[in-house]
């Protein structure tokens, strides 16, 4: 079939939704995919390697807080969605989305395993008339140097046979507001033709889509966006760091600065870094530039004050603890919130296993609360959370804000505990309770006077 045949035959399918889709890797950002791609007339299939996540979906239920289980029995029960692990109903697929994890090695370099590994399942069901596209984060070149030629070596002519692309995964767990639909998508081809179609794809199902020239400038989008939030934390966290050794309320510089109407945007402090991304991609990009002999200062250093942020906290609770003639050894630590940001129930990277475990390095005693963390596993080790109950309030020496949920009573934590380290400033607005509260960066109200040099 020519190039135009193949590709027109593609367009027609995803114009009248006879298209069947295949989403690779069924987590965070492939589950909802899938469903927008149901949602929008598809039949979808979720192509997974853990047969957990596959029996718990086709259960109807959802192991991802933003899609529903209703949402997932819906579209089970329409037979537009099927979750499974077997590799060879990918050839059933014209479309496929790939959204596998791209975590870093324990030498922070990229471990692209998942992709190669999704990649050469690809390869394996791959047939003429089909759509790739690649969504995981990555540095720029993976299209081209690793999907690319493994579609090839199939005999594939890409943009000619099979239409390979790059689209950037944006999702934001917990956005109220932003989510897979309305939220733009950045596509990126290999050639004119894939990036047609595979603009056509997300066209169906998502509010707006942004072509860009090649799979390398959608890339680089992501890291972009990325590495501009993990820069403006760093900045913002080291503001907080100058302002706690000046004796400023970091809090209140930050919030008069956003009353500018143009050139400024607000980003806060906090404990540090964590989640799947931000604390990652940024690092995506710093390796692909050593490899052409390119330091990437503003990652390194964003990422040194960022890192640095756990050992901040801890040195804080070490000195209010202190204050009153307690050491940190031996004194019962409760960390409120361990997801790495606020309504979620995601751990990963998560400042909070960084205080928890420098603590224990210290000899405290450590429990956490967390409402939507009702365990999880670190390091070989089991966590539960515990009941938020006066007795565990009044038993801490010290409670550590970490992760500002809104549905912690948090007026009922500083009236019942004793010393209270809010590292996100939630208490700020609160009226006056029994506890000494002492903020990430200087002084929000009750605590000890601002110090110098060491943080207070
Ligand atoms: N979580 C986020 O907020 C977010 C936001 C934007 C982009 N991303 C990016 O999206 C990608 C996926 O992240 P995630 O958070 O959805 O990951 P996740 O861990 O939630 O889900 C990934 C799924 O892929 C499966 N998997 C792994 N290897 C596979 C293979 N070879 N074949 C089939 N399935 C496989 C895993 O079992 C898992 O269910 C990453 O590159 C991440 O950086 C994530």
């Amino acid at each position: 079939m020519t190039e135009s045949a193949t590709r027109q035959g593609l367009l027609e399918k995803i114009e009248n939704r006879s298209a069947v889709i295949g989403v690779i890797g069924i987590g965070y950002v492939g589950l909802p995919l899938a469903m927008e791609f149901a949602k929008a007339g598809f039949k979808v299939i979720g192509y997974d390697v853990s047969a957990r996540v596959v029996e718990l979906l086709m259960r109807g239920e959802s192991h991802i807080q933003d899609v529903s289980a209703a949402e997932v029995q819906t579209m089970v029960a329409a037979g537009r969605f099927a979750a499974t692990t077997l590799e060879a109903r990918l050839n059933e697929c014209d479309a496929i989305s790939i959204a596998v994890p791209t975590p870093l090695s324990k030498t922070r370099d990229p471990d692209m395993t998942f992709v190669l590994s999704a990649a050469d399942s690809i390869a394996r069901q791959a047939r003429p008339g089909m759509c790739v596209v690649l969504e995981s984060t990555t540095y720029p070149g993976t299209t081209r140097e690793l999907l690319q030629p493994r579609l090839e070596a199939q005999g594939l002519v890409v943009g000619n046979d099979i239409f390979v692309a790059f689209s950037p995964e944006r999702v934001d767990p917990g956005n109220p507001v932003f989510h897979t639909k309305n939220t733009p998508k950045v596509v990126g081809g290999i050639t004119p033709a894939c990036v047609e179609v595979a603009c056509a794809l997300y066209a169906s199902c998502i509010d707006t889509v942004v072509p860009v020239s090649s799979p390398e400038a959608a890339e680089l989008v992501k890291l972009l966006e990325n590495t501009f939030r993990a820069v403006n934390i760093g900045l913002v966290n080291e503001i907080a760091i100058i302002c706690d050794k000046l004796g400023v309320d970091a809090w209140e510089v930050i919030d008069a600065a956003a009353t500018k109407p143009f050139g400024f945007m607000k980003f806060t402090p906090g404990p540090g870094i964590g989640g799947h991304c931000i604390p990652l991609d940024p690092h995506y990009l710093a390796w692909k530039m050593r490899t052409l002999n390119y330091k990437t200062r503003f990652i390194d250093l964003a990422s040194e004050i960022n890192s640095h942020m756990p050992e901040w906290v801890v040195q804080k609770i070490a000195n209010a603890l202190n204050d009153a003639c307690k050491p940190l050894r031996g004194s019962r630590i409760l960390v409120l919130g361990v997801a790495y940001k606020r309504d979620i129930d995601d751990v990963r990277e998560s400042p909070a296993l960084d205080v928890i475990r420098l603590l224990e390095n210290h000899g405290a005693q450590v429990q956490y609360h967390d409402p939507h963390v009702n365990e999880f596993r670190e390091d070989g080790h089991m966590r539960q959370s515990v009941d938020l109950s006066e007795a565990i309030l009044i038993a801490a020496d010290a409670v550590v804000i970490i992760t500002d949920h809104q549905q912690i009573n948090y007026q009922r934590v500083v009236d019942q505990a004793e010393l209270v380290v809010d590292t996100r400033n939630v208490t700020a607005k609160l009226t006056q309770g029994k506890a000494r509260v002492v903020g990430l960066a200087s002084t929000p109200r009750g605590s000890s006077e601002p110090r110098s040099l060491q943080p207070a």
